[in-house]
């Protein structure tokens, strides 16, 4: 190998920390500085929010991170992402939430750890438009990068096979990956080890009311404050997986989240929004991820939308969504 090939293969590994990435050699041939191969001036693309069906927190590792079993399902609410070429070499993100106009935003890291593991000088503006709320267990940020990885693979035509941007999406966050297929999933490691499982959801739930509690819960602090008698060996995640396998409706103390009782006694904003939400009618409440989102399934609209609007009547906000499977959707123009 040259010496030349061998400092670009440094810069990369290094880049992508070593124990987490390994992009493959083959991308050695684009070693050079270069502008994207595009077809077009830019794509739309959609990045889906998701919920955690399950989440058994197995325990902390060595690394900080927590293992973890996690069914995850993605829903309809989604972000819409625009990518445009600019000609310098540069980033930029401008965001219906200001707060988010800024480098740390995962869509601008996933385009900037393309850009950078493959050399590329190529600028792009991406335009976000937020619908899924911010620290609110839905997923947004990593969806967003996810749909960024995959827009800029199609829209660049990337050297970058499944494995490669598998090691990208693990480098940005633990979810990203899932965010890559989407659909319904099975999660473990710290997340990014996804199984994808067969498309199947109960009619019984159909219809999902999403209630966004008033504030913002930090994932990190969550796991953070985390007592080992939470933690579970992952038997509901299996069950709930086997459950669905056979086309038969998961036993509801199978949907676990081994966080919510922790979130629950720590926010009890999030705890009023519950009960608010079990005394409306809702058969079944669960937090997603580390939320602060409550979901509750329904079998039918009407009883979905009661509920809703007897909510909406109390001050919350309240969406109706449903589980969806996306398919590329990247759109060109
Ligand atoms: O991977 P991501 O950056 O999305 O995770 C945010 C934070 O959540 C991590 O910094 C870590 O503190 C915590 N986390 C964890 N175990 C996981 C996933 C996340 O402790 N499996």
């Amino acid at each position: 190998m040259t010496e030349r090939s061998n400092s670009w293969l440094f810069r990369v590994f290094s880049w992508l920390k070593l124990d987490k990435c390994r992009i493959s050699v083959h991308n050695a041939r684009m070693s050079h500085a270069q502008r994207a191969q595009t077809s077009s001036n830019g794509c739309f693309v959609r990045a889906y929010a998701k919920i955690n069906l399950t989440l058994d927190v197995l325990g902390r590792r060595s690394d900080g991170y927590h293992a973890l079993a996690t069914v995850m399902q993605t829903i309809d609410l989604h972000d819409t992402i625009c990518l445009t070429a600019t000609d310098d070499n540069e980033v930029q993100v401008i965001c219906t939430q200001p707060e988010l106009n800024n480098d740390e935003n995962l869509a601008a890291r996933a385009a900037q750890a393309v850009r950078q593991c493959l050399a590329l000088t190529q600028g792009v503006r991406i335009e976000l438009h937020k619908r899924i709320p911010m620290a609110a267990g839905l997923g947004g940020g990593s969806s967003n990068a996810a749909a960024v990885l995959l827009a800029l693979q199609q829209w660049w035509r990337l050297p970058l096979s499944p494995a490669d941007l598998l090691s990208v999406a693990a480098s940005l966050g633990s979810d990203v990956p899932f965010f890559l297929t989407g659909g319904l999933a099975l999660c473990e490691g710290r997340g990014e080890r996804v199984t994808p499982l067969a498309p199947y959801w109960p009619m019984s739930m159909r219809w999902l009311l999403l209630l966004r509690p008033a504030i913002s819960i930090s994932t990190a602090a969550v796991f953070r404050d985390l007592p080992a008698s939470d933690y579970t060996d992952g038997t509901h995640s299996r069950a709930v997986c086997t459950a669905l396998s056979a086309r038969r409706k998961p036993q509801p103390e199978n949907l676990h989240n081994g966080l919510e009782r922790s979130v629950l006694e720590r926010y009890p904003t999030v705890a009023q929004a519950r009960e608010a939400l079990l005394q409306a009618g809702a058969p079944l409440v669960r937090l997603s991820g580390s939320g602060s989102t409550l979901f509750a399934p329904f079998s039918e609209l009407a009883c979905a939308t009661q509920v809703q609007h007897q909510l909406q009547a109390q001050g919350y906000e309240v969406d109706l969504s449903r589980a969806i499977y996306p398919d590329a959707g990247v759109c060109f123009f």
